[in-house]
């Protein structure tokens, strides 16, 4: 466990509300989001006997698969979210995986052992540092060993996001996420990404983009009380005045229902799937 964490706000965050709501949602949250697995764990190529570490693990669901791949090596998570990583080792308890830990660290300073492979989830955008981080980040890995991350794209290529804000605007206009900077677009510029790769000691760095769906529930009143709980949909409410929640809401509610299919909720999302190789 790192004695430091630079990374105060999200560690009150994630360690706060903010993570207590993803730790109680575990499976739901996933579920948004799952459909980026596939390209995260072809990029990673992880053999049976590689060490593994995921960085930003919330509740370990990458963890896990990439433990089942590394069956005769080992996965470590690492999350600054310690009700995240409760839930991510009772799960791996649940599934009987033993070749998995999961510990809380900042992932920008902590002094990790070497590992053949670093993956990461939507959870390296965040650092307030993103350069110091890849950096870090080359240091575990071993010579030749492989990174492969997943960051959204940008805010127009996420109707996940925009839809949202849109519903919830009610007139206002709420200031965009910035791009190439901390936070959920933090890997949302390939050149900025690329000069911190190949300053952190990586090279054969590939950025690729993967449009796939992000799914908000199995229907829509299933979607809605998912999202009318979250903390960023909480937040825009808070932002209006106490008359206009219920028309915000009930905007929200007619934009998921206009996405309503049987195969459930399902909105747009892209990212960029990065990938390099420690030289
Ligand atoms: C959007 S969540 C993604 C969680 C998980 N990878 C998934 O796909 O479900 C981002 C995660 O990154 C973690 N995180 C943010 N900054 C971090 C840091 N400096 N060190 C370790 N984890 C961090 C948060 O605690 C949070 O669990």
């Amino acid at each position: 466990v790192s004695a430091e964490f630079v990374n105060r706000d999200q560690a009150d965050a994630w360690d706060g509300d903010e993570g207590r709501h993803w730790a109680d949602n575990a499976r739901r949250y996933n579920d948004a989001v799952a459909a980026y697995d596939e390209p995260l764990l072809a990029a990673a190529r992880i053999q049976p006997g590689d060490a593994v570490l995921d960085v930003g693990c919330g509740c370990g669901f990458t963890t896990r698969a990439a433990a089942r791949v590394a069956s005769a090596g080992h996965a470590l998570g690492v999350d600054l979210s310690t009700p995240m990583l409760r839930v991510a080792a009772a799960l791996a308890a649940d599934e009987g995986i033993t070749n998995v830990d999961f510990a809380r660290a900042d992932a920008q300073v902590e002094p990790f052992a070497l590992v053949d492979v670093v993956i990461s989830r939507f959870g390296a955008m965040f650092f307030a540092d993103l350069g110091a981080a890849f950096a870090n980040l080359g240091r575990a890995l071993r010579p030749g060993g492989r990174l492969a991350v997943v960051g959204w794209t940008d805010l127009d290529r996420n109707e996940w996001l925009t839809a949202v804000r849109e519903s919830l605007a009610a007139g206002r206009d709420l200031p965009a996420p910035p791009v190439g900077a901390p936070g959920p677009f933090g890997l949302g510029d390939p050149d900025r990404t690329r000069a911190w790769l190949a300053a952190a000691g990586f090279r054969a760095i590939t950025i690729d983009e993967a449009r796939r769906p992000f799914r908000l529930g199995a229907d829509a009143d299933d979607a809605f009380g998912f999202m009318a709980a979250t903390l960023p949909v909480r937040g825009l409410l808070e932002g209006l005045a106490e008359d206009a929640r219920p028309a915000a809401l009930e905007q929200l509610r007619a934009m998921i229902r206009a996405h309503e299919a049987p195969a459930g909720v399902h909105l747009g999302s892209s990212a960029y799937v990065i990938a390099a190789i420690k030289a």
